[in-house]
């Protein structure tokens, strides 16, 4: 194999990988965050069954939309100052590939 396309495909592995790590902290985060997501909402990717908010799998928020609330907070739901941004886009993207 031409050492070009073995260099492509290297990165387009470290890139899987890359994202399968963002999925990953995002649903570890979807559980452990304090106050939880999953005592307010159904995920069914991330085993949560809550009924306080809206069902995350029909409301299939894109990740501005996830990112928003968790900026400012939504009705009932509190906003999340405690997240850094990082931890914000990852849980936002999980939960929009989450829903599709
Ligand atoms: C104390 C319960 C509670 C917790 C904890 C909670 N939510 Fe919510 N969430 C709600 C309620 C209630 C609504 C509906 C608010 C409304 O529309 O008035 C909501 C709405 C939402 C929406 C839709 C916002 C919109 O634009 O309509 C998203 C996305 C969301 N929550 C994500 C999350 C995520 C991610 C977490 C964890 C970081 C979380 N929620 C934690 C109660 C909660």
């Amino acid at each position: 194999m031409p050492a070009r396309s073995t260099g492509a495909a290297c990165l387009l592995a470290l890139g899987l990988a890359g994202a399968a790590a963002a999925q990953e902290d995002g649903r570890k985060l979807f559980t452990s965050i304090t106050p939880s997501c999953a005592v307010c909402h159904t995920l069914k990717d991330a085993d949560a069954t809550g009924t306080v908010g809206p069902s995350l799998d029909e409301l299939k928020p894109d990740a501005a939309r996830v990112a928003k609330a968790l900026r400012t907070g939504v009705g009932q739901m509190p906003a999340f100052p405690q997240l850094t941004d990082a931890q914000v886009q990852a849980l936002a993207r999980y939960i929009e590939q989450a829903t599709r």
